[in-house]
Order: structure tokens, then sequence, then C-alpha cells
């Protein structure tokens, strides 16, 4: 008869041969299963004297542990191997072209967000991202808004109760801005500093030109000698890369925002027909973005020293540049999830915005 260790070594060499769980599995039974020959032997046991029956005992449970511990660890072998299989037989190659009758579209929100990111992404900025929840430091204080500072109620703010205090100026709120991002950044960054921050931004305000929750952009430059000129000279390049028109008449009025001084409103030059608006020429002019020199508070508040740096920034806000740009007249159809609606505005995938590629790539326009 076989002894335990050729029994041990055989069982072993078939739970590693073992091609797939099935075979492992039969494997198992006929070693541990009710009628298994490591069953069969310890039923045996109970036949011989006591001595033997002790030392023959210990031999077979280290036997049936060996076989147990090696019976997981196929398992788990064989398991890896099936995951990896089934990974690599299901994979889907996503560089393959879209088919033409592909019915799903980008939105143009999603559109402008990457022509923006395009467009200073070329300049060298990069995205910073902060949270839609947001503390009043952020949201306001830092921006130089105050408590009591009048520019709060411009801001029809949604606020949200902090479940840790009572006190209605530590309640958050959804931010009313991007500019929060601004405070954000120069807290984690140390000049020079070059970044645009696209999100969602919230405010209590509904017709055809405003939604609870729309989007903006917001742009940050700070440096030991950038100037105004620098972000006109910026802004302009952006303006004319995204409306795609050359030579694009522009001009700043002053203006006047908390967190910048000087401060300006970009507008550019466009036509306003009937039922047109052509831009970039004519004798009309559309406010298109807020504007300055980042005030000294805001640089203080940031962690950044203003006697040092000094730098400009931006808000734009998306949708409306979608509106203008694509000729989209309402902008709460944009939130509306009509799949009509975004089939005639939305975008085919895949038409990636670059500068080089083309940005809006009218030729896709799903119209
Ligand atoms: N935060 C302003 C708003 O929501 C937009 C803005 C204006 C941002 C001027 C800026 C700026 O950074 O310099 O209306």
């Amino acid at each position: 008869m076989e002894n335990i260790e050729d029994l041990q070594n055989r069982l072993l060499a078939e739970i590693a041969a073992a091609a797939d769980l099935k075979a492992l599995d039969e494997t198992r039974v006929a070693a541990l299963g009710k009628k298994g020959c490591i069953t069969e032997k310890m039923k045996g046991l109970g036949a011989l004297p006591v001595e033997e029956k002790i030392a023959a005992g210990k031999k077979l449970n280290l036997l049936k542990t060996a076989v147990e511990n090696a019976v997981e660890k196929r398992k788990n072998e064989l398991e890896t191997l099936e995951l990896n299989r089934r990974l690599a037989e299901e994979s889907i190659d996503v560089t393959l072209p879209v088919r033409p009758e592909t019915q799903g579209r980008i939105h143009p929100v999603s559109k402008i967000y990457e022509e923006v990111v395009a467009i200073f992404g070329e300049m060298g900025f990069e995205v910073a991202e902060g949270p839609d929840i947001e503390d009043q430091f952020h949201n306001f204080n830092a921006l130089n808004m105050p408590a009591d500072h009048p520019a709060r109620q411009m801001q029809d703010t949604f606020y949200i109760p902090n479940p840790d205090s009572a006190d209605f100026d530590d309640s958050y709120v959804v931010r009313t801005h991007t500019s929060p991002v601004q405070i954000r950044t120069m807290e984690n960054k140390k000049p020079p500093i070059r970044i645009i921050a696209p999100g969602r931004t919230y405010r209590s305000d509904y017709d055809a030109t405003h939604t609870p929750m729309f989007h903006q952009v917001e742009g940050l430059v700070i440096d030991k000698t950038t100037t105004m000129a620098h972000l006109k000279g910026c802004l302009y390049d952006f303006v004319r890369a995204f409306f795609e028109v050359d030579n694009i008449k522009v001009r700043y009025r002053p203006s006047y925002f908390p967190f910048t001084e000087p401060s300006a409103e970009m507008d550019i030059g466009c036509k306003k027909g009937k039922d047109e608006l052509k831009i970039g020429e004519g004798n009309d002019w559309l406010e298109i973005l807020g504007c300055g020199m980042v005030h000294p508070k805001v640089l203080a508040a940031g962690g950044i020293d203003p006697d040092e740096y000094q730098g400009f920034a931006f808000g734009v806000g998306l949708d409306r540049l979608a509106m203008l740009k694509y000729g989209i007249p309402d902008l709460r159809t944009f939130f509306e999830s009509d799949l009509r609606w975004l089939k005639h505005y939305g975008f085919v995938p895949l038409d990636e915005s670059s500068m080089t590629g083309g940005l809006s790539n009218n030729g896709g326009l799903a119209r």
C-alpha cells in the first residue's frame, strides 16, 4: 500500500498540476471527501493499537493540513489566472474610431470647458480645482469681502448649516464663484502661479440667462513683476483664440470687484442684428469677463507677501461663453437633460479641441 509520504507527494503534484477549478475540486474530493483516500485512512485508525494510532494520527493530520493548504494555494492561483484571462478577453479598445452613427453627444458646456483648457494650457496655465461646498473664509472673507460687505448681497448665496456650530458665520456655502480656488491655490503653492480653475458655481437666480447652478473659470497669475499689461495681453489672446477671430475688437472698462484693485471688465466688439449677433467687429460691445490686479489683502489672506509679489486674476462665465459662441439663446435649456436639445446643440465625441487641431471643430458640430 502507498505510504503516507508517497501519498502526499502524489496528491501535492496532482494539485499543482490541476488545470482548472473543476479538476482541482475533483482532486480535493478524491483526497478529503467523504470517501477520499485521506478520509479512508483516518477511518482505519480505529483498528490500530494505541501507540501506533497516536503516531499515525499525527502523520495523517499533517498530511491533511498540507493537502488543504496546497488546494487553497492552487485555488487562488487558478482564480487569478481566470480573472486575467477574462480581463484580457473582455477589454475594449477605446482607441477604435467611433462609429459614425454614434448617438452620444458632448454637451456644449463640456465642449467650452475643453476649449478654454486647451487655450490656457497652451499658454502654460495649470488646471486647479476646489470644493463646491466652501467655508465663508474662502468664498468671501479671504477675497476681501468681510461679513458686512455689501458685495455679499450681490451674490444670492445658498448657505448650508454647519452641524458643529449654530453661529451663522460658521455656516458653509455652495461656492458663489470660482474665486475661492485662488485662495486655496495660494495656500498650497508658492509663486510663480499660473492657474485656471474651471468648475460649478451656485447662486439663487433663475431666468433666461441665470440658473442656480452654472459654470465659471477663474484665472490667477502671480509673480514678482506681473502687471496689468500682462493681463491685457493674456486675455486678448484668449478671446482671439476662443472666438476664432484674429483681429477681434476689445476694450477694458474700469469696474469694481472687492478682490482686485484696479478692476476692469473686458468687452468684445460685436454687431447686434435683429436675429443675429456677429462677434469681433461692429460698433456694439458685449461684456465678456471681470478681471483686475489681485488686491494686496487677498494676497496676504492667501499667505503671499504683497510687498514681494503681485498678479492678476479674472473670472468668466463658461455657460455664457457657450451661449455666445454657439448661439444658444436660453441658459435654462442647458440643464434640462432634453436629448433632442443635446442632439441639436451637442458635439460629436472625439472631435478633440486643441490649438493645433482646431478649437471648436465646427465640422463636428452635430447639426
Ligand atoms: N468672481 C467674480 C464673479 O463671480 C468674477 C471675477 C471678477 C473673478 C474679477 C475675478 C476677477 O478673479 O478678477 O462675479
